[in-house]
């Protein structure tokens, strides 16, 4: 983990409220897993709390966060330009984990809104493996749509929107019912009402693995802000990534 001054590479509207951003710096050499985050301080007296952001994907020198306009913290993000740095604490907590018995594998990956942002580098680091790779994309609306062509190239697509815009009219959860249950492994992000159908209907599933979202400060274990519902985790420390069987929600 490291504390640095992270250089914005470029900051781009990609969706309707929604965000990319490439940062440089020496934290993207240290990103051990999927799924970790990076903790965000914004240049704004009013905004004491550092805002954790995935990280989206990342290579030696650079990573990529995906983010949705919800508050005044990431609108203020929104405003940064290219040549711009930004105060980033990183990389936190535990990711996604990958393992050789993924081979020959059927595995799904349920997204819905801005919780596809994490999906999207363990989607790329699942292409290591020989397996069938099936992804949920959830969103309200065509407009908030993103990334649909950058994951089509890793895996089979199942796209819904709520409103039937674009994909399969409904929600993330009626997509999950069309593909039925027999999967071997199962990650998702997305808000809560996901997590919970997710962890409920792969109830019989060992490998479920649920990547959560909860409001942050210190982001590394020592404040207590972030726990689980029943009070035995820390979602910045122990999570944000945790097995379905692990974790009440
Ligand atoms: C581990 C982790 C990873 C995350 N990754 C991403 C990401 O990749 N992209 C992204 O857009 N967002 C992500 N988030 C959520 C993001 O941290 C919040 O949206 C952000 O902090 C809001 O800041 P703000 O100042 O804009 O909004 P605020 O003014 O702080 O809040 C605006 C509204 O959003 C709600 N809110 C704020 N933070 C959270 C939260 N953590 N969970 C649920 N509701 C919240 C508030 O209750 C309020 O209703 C992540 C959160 C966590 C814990
Ligand atoms: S935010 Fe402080 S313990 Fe998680």
């Amino acid at each position: 983990m490291k504390l640095e001054m992270m250089q914005i590479m470029s900051n781009e509207r990609i969706a309707k409220g929604t965000y990319e951003m490439v940062l440089a710096g020496e934290i993207p050499h240290l990103i051990e897993e999927p799924g970790q985050f990076i903790h965000i301080k914004l240049n704004d007296e009013s905004l004491p709390l550092r805002r954790p952001i995935s990280i989206a994907a990342y290579n030696e020198n650079q990573l990529r966060i995906l983010y949705k306009l919800v508050g005044k913290g990431t609108e203020k993000l929104s405003e940064l330009k290219k040549g711009d740095s930004l105060d980033v604490l990183g990389p936190l907590g535990n990711g996604f984990k990958l393992d050789n018995h993924l081979e020959h594998k059927k595995v799904l990956l349920v997204g819905a809104g801005i919780g596809i942002a994490p999906l999207y580098q363990l989607a790329c680091d699942l292409q290591k493996y020989q397996l069938d790779l099936d992804i949920i994309m959830s969103f309200k609306s065509k407009d908030e749509v993103y990334y649909l062509e950058e994951l089509k190239k890793l895996g089979n697509v199942y796209l819904s929107t709520d409103d039937g815009t674009c994909g399969k009219r409904g929600y993330c959860k009626d997509v999950i019912e069309d593909l039925g249950s027999d999967y071997d492994y199962v990650y998702a992000c997305g808000p809560l009402i996901v997590l919970k159908f997710v962890k409920e209907y792969f109830v019989d599933l060992d490998h479920v693995y649920l990547s959560l979202e909860q409001r942050m400060a210190c982001g590394m274990g020592a404040c207590y802000a972030c726990d689980t519902k029943d009070k035995k985790k820390r979602i910045c420390k122990d999570g944000p990534v945790f097995n379905g069987k692990e974790v009440s929600l």
